[in-house]
């Protein structure tokens, strides 16, 4: 049947009728945010090129967690940045540093709020790469034994999922491994596993004071061109004990998202990295985009591709937008 029989702006009348056949609907227990923390007191220090981002001291993250966990978001991602750097990355797996130490403090404060940290050595080296650098190759073997001991410092310290984020190959079963050998076998693994060489992580390196000393990540991180191989990234990060899956970035990546959804039944996340909310940022400041509704309609893409679960710099906002959309209303008195 078509036309005139059939009429799809019927579907389309009212608030009610849209509502009642939405076909993808995110959900605010879906968005995690992450968060940047650093030492130091009463510490805020705003991002400028990610507005409404902050560094924050460890005192400062637990009351924005708190906040956080207030309007219903279910976790957090930790990065940290600290004090000092050198070629061994020694802040990442130090028991005292400042990941360990946040995570401690937020499941003292508050237990339920998930927290998930980010597994890399590009914010603890001195050079920025994510791996130890040997003859000016990024080393993968020596690199994963360094990975293993930060993830079992953050499961220690009770981190509900560490997420490797660097790329080594072998990574992920690298970590199983430690995380099992130190009896932490209720620690979930979030791989970013098909994680792409990206231009649209410009403004985390100011974030999180990780941009590299020499060359770029082309040589560990994914060419944006590569579906097929995003697709033998995450097979192989599944084999070796992922929990969950990562796509990063999203938004130019809506395909593959799609595609790991579609042959893997395990979760899936995606990153709606720094970069992607830079953009929608910069244009609402000048009035050309409409901030909320643009990165409403973007998360929904990205749920919509196939992400179960999404990291967001929006997670705190949108939350907040999610529960006051327009929803139908009861009629007037009058
Ligand atoms: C660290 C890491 C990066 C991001 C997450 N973890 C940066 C990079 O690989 O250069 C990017 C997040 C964002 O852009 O929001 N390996």
């Amino acid at each position: 049947m078509s036309f005139p029989q059939t009429r799809l702006r019927r579907l389309r009348v009212t608030p009610a009728v849209r509502a009642l056949v939405r076909e993808t609907d995110v959900h605010s227990a879906r968005l995690l945010q992450p968060l940047f923390v650093r030492h130091g007191r009463r510490l805020r220090r705003p991002i400028a090129s990610m507005p409404g981002q902050f560094q924050l001291s460890v005192d400062e993250l637990l009351k924005e967690a708190t906040a956080l966990r207030e309007v219903g978001v279910p976790g957090v991602l930790l990065f940290g940045i600290p004090d000092r750097k050198d070629d061994r990355a020694s802040g990442a797996y130090d028991p005292k540093g400042i990941v360990p130490t946040a995570v401690r403090a937020l499941k003292r404060e508050l237990p339920d709020l998930l927290v998930i940290c980010d597994v890399c050595l590009c914010e603890y080296t001195s050079h920025g790469h994510c791996g130890v650098v040997r003859r000016g190759n990024i080393a993968n073997d020596p690199t994963l034994k360094l990975l293993a001991r930060a993830a079992v410092v953050y499961a220690d310290a009770g981190a509900d999922f560490v997420a490797p984020s660097d790329m080594m190959d072998g990574r992920v079963g690298a970590i199983r491994a430690a995380l099992d050998r130190a009896g932490f076998h209720q620690t979930g693994i979030l791989s970013y596993a098909a994680k792409f060489a990206s231009a649209f992580y410009g403004p985390f390196r100011e974030a999180a004071e990780n941009a590299p000393r020499f060359g770029d990540r082309r040589a560990y991180q994914m060419d944006a061109a590569n579906r097929r191989e995003a697709l033998r990234e995450v097979a192989l990060d599944v084999e070796e004990g992922a929990d969950i899956v990562m796509v990063k970035p999203a938004l130019a990546y809506l395909d593959v998202i799609h595609a790991v959804r579609e042959r893997f039944d395990v979760p899936v996340a995606a990153y709606n990295v720094s970069g992607e909310y830079a953009m929608v940022k910069a244009a609402a400041t000048q009035s050309w985009l409409d901030e909320k509704t643009v990165a409403l309609e973007i998360l929904t893409a990205i749920h919509r591709a196939g992400a179960d679960i999404i990291f967001t710099y929006w997670a705190r906002e949108a939350t907040g937008w999610l529960r006051t959309e327009p929803r139908p209303r009861p009629p007037d008195k009058s």
